[in-house]
């Protein structure tokens, strides 16, 4: 690890305080001429850092850089990650997919500033501008789950994303099955499961979770036909490198401590769709219907014509203005 790194983790560290030149150079075992340069270095990488005589140095509040150094600072067993911090991609779930061929299988972390390719489901794209979102792809090696299990993985991140960001933010999010949150009906937040195999043993060699949030965003930022239905998070007081963590935090604690009844009812009880009349698609034909339950396998239970229909996968969209 450079200096410049192991300065800028301390800064981290000491966010909101001031470290001194001192002890840094004290607690990483170089001269103070090296900390000096480690600074002028990071200011050029774009870090605000404010120096004060006889106090030291601290990172500016304002500073929203994504780095391995800050998501560090908040993950549990930080040791065990590997963290791969990008300027632009094309997309973080084709960057992980490729880390884990070549053999990050488990606990890693990959994200970006930007992706110019950003993928959602059905082949969509996910607008993804620089530095007004979180752009982040986990490799998880779900070895405590049954294979059977493991078609829950969009479920158990959708759940993971929204326990971090219902426990740093103030705002009301609520999830839209399967796999998206939403605040005041728009959408903030989209996941993107895959789940690589291993062709010879049938077994999941891995699962990349593919997690895009828009952070900070105005309607300018995104393209005309998305400006009613998208709205972005409004992080205050807390970074982006934080959110990453916890929100990495909560969705490996889930994987591990696989529990599926406890989340099924959590999805279930800050589900939006849950008594609002919706369109869909099911083999080819256009149905309507109101959602009366989510059931223990996930799917959404439909009253359609006097009928239950169960919905595994697929899209679905609300009709504001009815009920039944
Ligand atoms: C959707 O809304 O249909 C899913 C969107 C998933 C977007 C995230 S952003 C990080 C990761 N990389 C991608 O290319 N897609 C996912």
């Amino acid at each position: 690890m450079s200096t410049k790194s192991k300065v800028l983790e301390k800064l981290e560290e000491f966010k909101y305080d001031f470290i001194s030149g001192e002890k840094l150079a004290k607690d990483l075992g170089v001269s103070r001429t090296s900390i000096w340069k480690a600074i002028k270095a990071l200011e050029n990488d774009g870090y605000k850092i404010k120096s004060v005589s006889k106090k030291g140095y601290t990172l500016i509040d304002t500073n929203d850089k994504l780095s391995a150094e800050g998501i560090k600072v908040y993950l549990k067993d930080k040791d065990e990650y590997n963290i791969f911090v990008f300027d632009t991609v094309n997309s973080t779930n084709i960057e992980a997919k490729k880390l884990g061929i070549e053999g990050y299988k488990n606990k890693t972390i990959v994200v970006s500033d930007e992706q110019s390719n950003g993928r959602g489901r059905f082949g969509r794209t996910f607008v993804s501008p620089k530095g007004k979102g979180i752009y982040l792809s986990l490799i998880i090696k779900p070895e405590n789950m049954n294979i059977s299990d493991v078609s829950f993985s969009t479920i158990l991140t959708v759940v993971g994303v929204f326990r971090a960001l219902n426990k740093l933010t103030k705002q009301n999010i609520k999830i839209k099955w399967v796999n998206d949150l939403y605040i005041d009906n728009k959408k903030v937040s989209g996941i993107l499961t895959e789940l690589i195999s291993d062709v010879e043993s049938g077994n999941i060699d891995f699962i990349v979770s593919g997690i895009g949030i828009n952070i900070n965003a105005s309607t300018d930022d995104f393209p005309d036909e998305l400006k009613d239905i998208v709205s972005s998070i409004k992080l205050e007081n807390i970074t982006r490198n934080e959110l990453i963590a916890k929100i990495t935090n909560e969705i490996y604690s889930i994987f591990l401590n696989f529990d599926k009844k406890e989340i099924i009812k959590e999805y279930k009880n800050n589900q939006l769709l849950l008594g609002k009349f919706i369109h869909y698609e099911k083999n080819g034909e256009h149905k309507e219907g109101t959602v009366i339950d989510i059931n223990q396998d996930g799917c959404l239970v439909v009253e359609v014509d006097n009928k239950i229909e169960e919905l595994n996968s697929g899209e679905v969209s609300i009709q504001w203005n009815r009920k039944k």
